[in-house]
């Protein structure tokens, strides 16, 4: 299930902007006319776009789904509706983008996720509240704003886009309207009844999405949680001048969230041509590469923190997670003293040193205890990446019996 397995997918937001290759939200912020913006549908033709490789790329990375902007804030559609022309049929390019994206997503055995805008700058019927909400503040000339309308005409485009794209695990509203309508969550989830809302659409939904650093920063895991974050810091969409994260900015901070429960999506913005930029997939490809080789530390697994470090378990099995450039070879992890019956580093499937011993630090203090102590660690070759130690135990009561006391103690 998406969100219990399926931990890492790669966001794509692409669309008619990208021609312009400044921002996805051009339209606004740029102050762009309508009757300007919509000449990019005579000209969009991204003749080099490959669902196929695509997909590929994203599953070889270690992507496990696909989030797929269908309709972004200018309201341009990137599927074959029948709702309204301005779509990618009446393009030079011609093709449905949706559904050569969920075949390719069918064939490799890839979850697909629909993002949609509530927003939208083209459709006659929207509502302009301004800013705030990502609308426009005034309606473009001949519009009719029309909240029941408009309400219709998302429904009529959800009927297409779940009725002609195979499974979708996942809606990804984007903007909370004014005025929350809860009959359009329940109408979705008539059409494919499993599927599962963000908190960003017409009701409080199944799960969170914050959004780049502070708001990743602040996560809440008390119910299902996607952050999601783009390899570029300027845009979601392509942008031709952007700025790219360094992949172990961007590991640090999905470590984060993968060991407290999280989903991650790292999204990507393919070029005028279709492309993603070789840099965008050079980091997506390094950060799922790592996210491969620690996923069985992340799923199925309880996070703990005790004191200055952070664990997951599963049955038998302690994973310690290490923050990148940690510092150091070894670390003596109190309250600890049980050795595991042996110690992998993850990242790189070589064994380290465990064992229980007096640290000369505690040796002549008042805590004259020996604890367990990891030791050998390849630390300077990971500078660059979480790493992730795995403890198999023949039991690991006795280290969480020690574990629990501790985190008791931190609780008094
Ligand atoms: C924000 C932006 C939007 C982007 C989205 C991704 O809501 O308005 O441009 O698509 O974040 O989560």
């Amino acid at each position: 299930m998406l969100f219990k397995d399926e931990r890492f997918g790669m966001f794509i937001h692409f669309g008619v902007y990208a021609q312009n290759g400044w921002h996805e939200q051009d339209q606004l912020r740029r102050n762009i006319p309508k009757s300007e913006y919509i000449k990019l549908r005579d000209i969009f033709n991204p003749d080099s776009f490959d669902a196929d490789e695509i997909v590929r790329f994203a599953k070889d990375s270690g992507a496990q789904y696909i989030c797929f902007t269908t309709k972004h804030h200018d309201g341009f559609c990137m599927w074959d509706t029948k709702h309204t022309d301005y779509n990618i049929m009446n393009t030079p390019f011609g093709r449905d983008v949706l559904k050569e994206l969920s075949e390719a997503c069918e064939k490799y055995g890839i979850k697909l996720e629909l993002y949609y805008s509530i927003p939208d700058w083209n459709h006659k019927n929207s509502i302009n509240l301004g800013r705030e909400y990502h609308q426009l503040k005034e309606p473009n000339p001949g519009d009719e704003p029309n909240e029941e309308l408009y309400i219709e005409y998302i429904k009529k485009q959800m009927c297409e886009l779940l009725e002609n794209y195979g499974k979708i695990h996942a809606i990804f509203w984007d903007i909370p309207p004014e005025r929350r309508d809860k009959s359009v969550n329940e109408f979705v989830r008539s059409l494919q009844p499993h599927i599962l809302f963000n908190d960003r659409g017409y009701d409080r939904g199944d799960y969170s999405t914050p959004e780049r650093d502070e708001r990743i920063k602040n996560a809440s895991f008390e119910r299902l949680c996607e952050a999601c974050q783009s390899v570029g810091a300027q845009a979601w969409g392509y942008r031709r001048d952007e700025d790219y994260y360094t992949p172990q900015y961007i590991i640090a901070q999905m470590s984060k969230m993968l060991i407290k429960g999280g989903n991650y999506l790292l999204n990507v913005g393919p070029d005028e041509k279709g492309r993603i930029p070789e840099r965008a997939k050079k980091i997506f490809s390094t950060v799922g590469n790592w996210y491969k080789r620690i996923y069985e530390s992340i799923v199925d697994a309880k996070y703990y923190r005790v004191g200055e470090f952070d664990y997951t378990i599963k049955e038998n099995t302690a994973y310690l997670h290490l923050p990148p450039a940690c510092g150091c070879s070894g670390f003596i992890l109190k309250p600890f003293d049980v050795a595991p019956k042996s110690a992998t580093l993850l990242n790189n499937g070589a064994e380290v040193e465990v064992k229980v011993c007096f640290s000369p630090w505690d040796y002549d203090g008042e805590e004259n205890a020996p604890h367990l102590h990891i030791g050998n660690i390849p630390a300077e070759e990971f500078l660059h990446e979480n790493m992730v130690i795995k403890m198999e135990f023949d039991d690991i009561s006795p280290f969480m019996e020690q574990m629990n006391r501790e985190l008791k103690k931190d609780f008094i």
